[in-house]
């Protein structure tokens, strides 16, 4: 199995979560191989009862080898595709912060980079809950709920002692678009399946999620063009209707471009900067973007494995970063920094 992997093209192709992937499609798309159907009791994104995984006729392991083994769709994919997601998980963090700058500098002209299938844009569609625990081992308890038009109800865990903004609607953004390098065309039913097979299946909540938030995108196609992040960043900027802020977005995207690239990304910001207003909103994980300064957590607390929610204004040429908060890489919790 690990060969067939090996026989992928590109270095970037050749991980597990790729045949994980692969295998996943099939079961989505109730394949009428018998070793597909077997193995599909295993996986509660197509049961509501998936079987338990043990020893013996528990082991999901005999199904799975088969299916790879045997199934050419297995290695067509892992030869032809790449692991490909939208979290629409992280709306829930970065939503309170583009309704600020709503609330306080008027409509917003959102520009995604990486945008992926483009769900993200669609943040006034989905409705947000936002819980605390009164202490860590009690249960949560609905802390504030912003209904949206539609879609998912995403859930987010406030951590620690400060509380974000949160609106009491989310905010509509009155112009968008995204660029991403593989845009997901949510009209092609195999394409948007490829989004939830790149999902853990034994995470039914977040599929759910998932599932909910393709079909309201598959109903209103947010523009998102092909294109790399950094040649296009500057003109998607500049070409957002006059009157609106320009708010550029990226989650969990920088990571994926070289150390160069970033820097070179940094700078055409900085310049665009110079001679126009606008912000951008980064949920990423500090380690994986060097080359980018990352203001430190507000407590003087080293950066662990946690998302980092950076908010940086260019306002008259002049450029201000902050550290609004931390957050679970998917925008399951959110500990705020800022006051
Ligand atoms: C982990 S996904 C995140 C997608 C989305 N931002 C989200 O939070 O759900 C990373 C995305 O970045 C895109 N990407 C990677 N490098 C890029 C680049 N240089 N220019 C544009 N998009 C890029 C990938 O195609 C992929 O859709």
């Amino acid at each position: 199995m690990a060969g067939l992997l090996n026989r992928s093209p590109h270095p970037s192709q050749r991980i597990p979560n790729l045949l994980l992937a692969a295998v996943h499609d099939l079961v989505l798309a109730a394949d009428p191989h018998p070793a597909v159907g077997e193995l599909s009791r295993w996986y509660g994104s197509v049961t509501d009862r998936p079987n338990a995984v043990g020893p013996g006729l528990d082991d999901p392991w005999p199904h799975f080898r088969r299916v790879v083994l045997e199934h050419p769709g297995v290695a067509d994919r892992t030869a032809t595709r790449s692991t490909q997601t939208n979290e629409v998980g992280r709306c829930a963090t970065v939503m309170p912060v583009l309704a600020t700058m709503e609330a306080t500098e008027g409509s917003l002209a959102l520009v995604e980079i990486g945008a992926s299938a483009g769900l993200n844009l669609l943040v006034d569609r989905w409705s947000y809950r936002y819980t605390r625990r009164p202490d860590v081992s009690a249960a949560e308890v609905e802390m504030a709920r912003v209904t949206g038009e539609g879609g998912p109800v995403l859930t987010c865990e406030l951590r620690g002692q400060g509380t974000p903004p949160i609106p009491e609607r989310p905010p509509i953004p009155a112009h968008r678009v995204g660029v991403d390098l593989n845009p997901v065309e949510l009209g092609d039913p195999a394409q948007a399946r490829w989004l939830l097979a790149c999902q853990w299946p034994d995470e039914p909540e977040r599929i759910e999620r998932a599932r909910l938030a393709i079909a309201e995108g598959s109903r209103l196609r947010p523009r998102v063009e092909p294109g790399d992040a950094v040649d296009r960043v500057t003109d998607l900027v500049r070409a957002a209707p006059a009157g609106l802020l320009p708010v550029v977005v990226s989650t969990w995207v920088l990571s994926y471009l070289s150390e160069p690239r970033r820097r070179e990304l940094s700078d055409r910001l900085d310049h665009l900067g110079s001679v126009r207003d606008f912000t951008m909103v980064l949920a990423e994980q500090p380690e994986l973007i060097t080359g980018l300064e990352v203001p430190p957590r507000p407590d003087g607390r080293p950066d662990g494995a946690a998302t980092a929610l950076v908010r940086i204004d260019w306002r008259g040429g002049e450029r201000r970063a902050r550290r609004l908060a931390d957050q679970h890489p998917h925008g399951a919790w959110l500990e705020w920094f800022a006051t």
